[in-house]
């Protein structure tokens, strides 16, 4: 008889009640092996659809199939024991009907094995957020800058410089969170806005380039591990992989050319 407690994962309701308290650590993750790294650290980790753009060098989160995100979530979930895991529903797959969106949000939760999917748009994507809670799918909700409209907003823009604009995004985090969104991610927004969002509603806010003022905050990893080429200006950069990575593959490299490479056959195993 195994003697050892298993380690329970994070839930959903567990997130929901963390509103106002000690805040949620989170980071998105696209593999097995990064994810359970974080997956000592975070409370939740994301598959976000960013991993077009950080993993597959594409232009923009717009061309990432659900297959795409089966197969990194299904590998975060593996990689991970602690952590809620949370998979990104991509652009095309959830805006044209509810009964749609339910039919891939179910294919994911089942394939990945992961606790909730996010999805992207605030009053108009709402009666799919309830349609979806209702049949049992937790649902995180993700207003302010949405890369997936990015084409219709002409870019990464911070929302909410203008405050006349701010009654929108108040309107779409009070319509999700009545939809029945455990959560909702408020990126690329101005400090004033995500405050005054916080504090209207009663589930948690999760900042990226959002401000201190949120429930919680997400990165995206690669970008805080200083890997990729450019990231937004308000990401402090914690680590600086990009450069660690070059010198360890030019001495690789060097040695291989050089006829110095150490490893003989018979110490493979
Ligand atoms: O896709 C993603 O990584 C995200 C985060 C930026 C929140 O949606």
């Amino acid at each position: 008889m195994s003697t050892q407690t298993p380690i329970r994962r994070n839930t959903v309701p567990q997130i929901a009640a963390r509103k106002g308290g000690e805040p949620i650590v989170s980071l998105t993750s696209y593999h097995a092996h990064t994810a359970a790294i974080v997956d000592k650290y975070a409370d939740f980790i994301l598959v976000g659809d960013s991993l077009g753009m950080v993993m597959h060098g594409m232009d923009s989160t717009v061309g990432v199939s659900l297959d795409m995100m089966i197969t990194h979530g299904k590998a975060v979930v593996r990689g991970t024991q602690k952590a809620l895991i949370v998979v990104d529903m991509p652009f095309g797959t959830y805006e044209e009907s509810p009964a749609i969106a339910f039919r891939n949000a179910a294919k994911i939760m089942k394939e990945t094995g992961c606790g909730a999917v996010k999805l992207e748009g605030g009053a108009r994507i709402a009666d799919t957020i309830r349609f979806l809670t209702e049949r049992g799918i937790p649902v995180m909700a993700h207003i302010g800058l949405t890369p997936q409209s990015s084409h219709v907003m002409g870019g990464f823009k911070t929302q909410g410089r203008d405050e006349d604009s701010w009654p929108l995004h108040e309107t779409d985090a009070k319509a999700v969170t009545e939809a029945g969104a455990f959560a909702i991610v408020l990126e690329g927004m101005v400090e004033p806005l995500a405050a005054k969002i916080t504090k209207q509603i009663p589930i948690p806010s999760i900042g990226i380039g959002a401000s201190v003022e949120c429930d919680g905050q997400i990165l995206v990893l690669e970008d805080m591990l200083g890997l990729n080429a450019w990231t937004p200006k308000f990401v402090k950069v914690y680590g600086n992989l990009g450069p660690q990575i070059e010198e360890a593959v030019s001495q690789y490299a060097d040695e291989v050319k050089s006829r110095a490479f150490p490893t003989e056959a018979e110490t493979y195993s």
